[in-house]
């Protein structure tokens, strides 16, 4: 594997401490390795594969769209993008989609529309977006600025102005910061990137009545917590919420890079055209992979089926972490699930590697389950053997 791995440090950025990991194949929750070693796959692209790796409906979505037509200019109507809109439209809250590619580009678009529908009301003094402490919008300056944690902006100073960072789950607080400035708040239902933190049971509607009461738009960055990740489409669709706006990605293509914003036909009036673009948006290979997606999750009832096996595995990480005295806590909902450790996660992570099984680590302390939707209850119960194993490994007679 070392010449690959010593080609790619010659040629990309240094930005990602990779694993020495070539992965060459993918099938349903499983990747393989150059030397044909497989790993059952509890990453699964970061929260993207929620269908699994290269899912025959998907693939031959791809497939069929590539020989028909790949990429045409927005000047254009394509028939994925339209049916993929009509079909984001009739599951959700929204009237219209904007299609982009990636997380941070929905976030980067959320904020421009957050002001420009400010202005259109009448109120030009209105800029400033409230985000929570801990989250995670991505990596363009605006959307690394809304993110409000210090080790992301270190060296990009000087930040784009007009974010307001308060703690998450804490209504009373983000009550408090909206002052005559404020054009939104900016929130992810469950924080992924910040720890898998589930806020309280009437946080997101509050924070919607908050915002109805001051004119101002709630933005859901739900590009983790999407696309059936937490047992239903949308993580809001279970929280008894609605936003104003709500930003998509990672697994809303199966893997092909594509972002969206959703919303109310009065708040999406308020980018006419020439305010905002994407060459790419909507692409119709992306399109017609996005269309299988749903159609997995919905039609064939993915969703529906992966509750049962996340709960089953939830309660074996409780299991673990009642035995294990290492572990302070195991949280989450549906198949995005967090155990926080007492101390750091990657030897564990490393030991699981070696055992074929992978997971991530976030804020250094928490492992991170988010595999695809489709794992199944054997599976599950592979993986919590393997990470056993692997405690075992790692904190041996240290056993509580
Ligand atoms: C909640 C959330 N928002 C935005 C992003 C950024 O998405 P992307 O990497 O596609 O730009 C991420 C990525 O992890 C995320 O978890």
């Amino acid at each position: 594997m070392k010449d690959w791995i010593d080609r790619a440090d010659e040629v990309i950025f240094r930005t990602y401490s990779r694993f020495p990991l070539v992965l060459v194949r993918g099938e349903g929750c499983r990747v393989w390795d150059q030397n044909g070693k497989s790993y059952l796959d509890m990453v699964a692209g970061l929260a993207v594969c929620n269908v699994g790796h290269c899912h025959p409906k998907v693939v031959d979505a791809i497939r069929e769209q590539t020989g028909q037509l790949i990429h045409v200019s927005n000047l254009y109507y394509t028939i994925p993008q339209v049916e993929l809109a009509e079909r984001l439209v009739e599951l959700t809250f929204a009237d219209r989609v904007f299609f982009c590619n990636s997380g941070a580009e929905a976030n980067e678009g959320a904020l421009k529309l957050a002001r420009k529908i400010a202005k259109d009301r009448g109120h030009p003094e209105r800029f400033e977006v409230i985000t929570m402490e801990n989250s995670f919008h991505g990596r363009t300056l605006a959307t690394v600025s809304a993110t409000a944690q210090e080790k992301y902006h270190h060296g990009f100073e000087p930040l784009v102005p007009g974010f307001r960072y308060v703690p998450f789950g804490d209504l009373e607080a983000a009550s408090r910061a909206i002052n005559e400035r404020t054009c939104a708040i900016l929130v992810e239902p469950i924080q992924g990137e910040g720890g898998v933190h589930c806020p309280p049971e009437d946080y997101l509607r509050g924070l919607r009545e908050l915002c109805d009461a001051h004119d101002i738009l709630l933005i859901l960055d739900e590009v983790q917590t999407g696309m059936g990740r937490t047992g239903t489409l949308f993580a809001h669709q279970g929280m008894g919420a609605v936003p104003h706006v709500m930003t998509v990605a990672k697994g809303i293509a199966g893997g092909l890079p594509m972002g969206a914003i959703l919303a109310s036909e009065e708040v999406a009036s308020a980018l006419t055209p020439g305010t905002h673009a994407s060459t790419f948006g909507g692409n119709p290979v992306a399109a017609a992979a996005g269309l299988a997606v749903l159609s997995i999750l919905i039609d064939d009832g993915l969703m529906e089926w992966s509750r049962g096996v996340a709960d089953h595995f939830r309660r074996g990480l409780e299991e673990l972490a009642a035995r294990y005295r290492q572990v302070r806590e195991v949280r989450g909902r549906g198949w995005i699930l967090g155990m926080e450790l007492e101390e750091p996660g990657a030897p564990v992570v490393e030991a699981c590697m070696e055992r074929g099984l992978l997971i991530n680590c976030t804020m250094e302390r928490v492992l991170r389950f988010i595999p695809p939707l489709s794992m199944s209850l054997e599976e599950a119960e592979e993986a919590l053997e393997n990470l056993e194993r692997a405690f075992a490994q790692v904190w041996g007679e240290r056993r509580g």
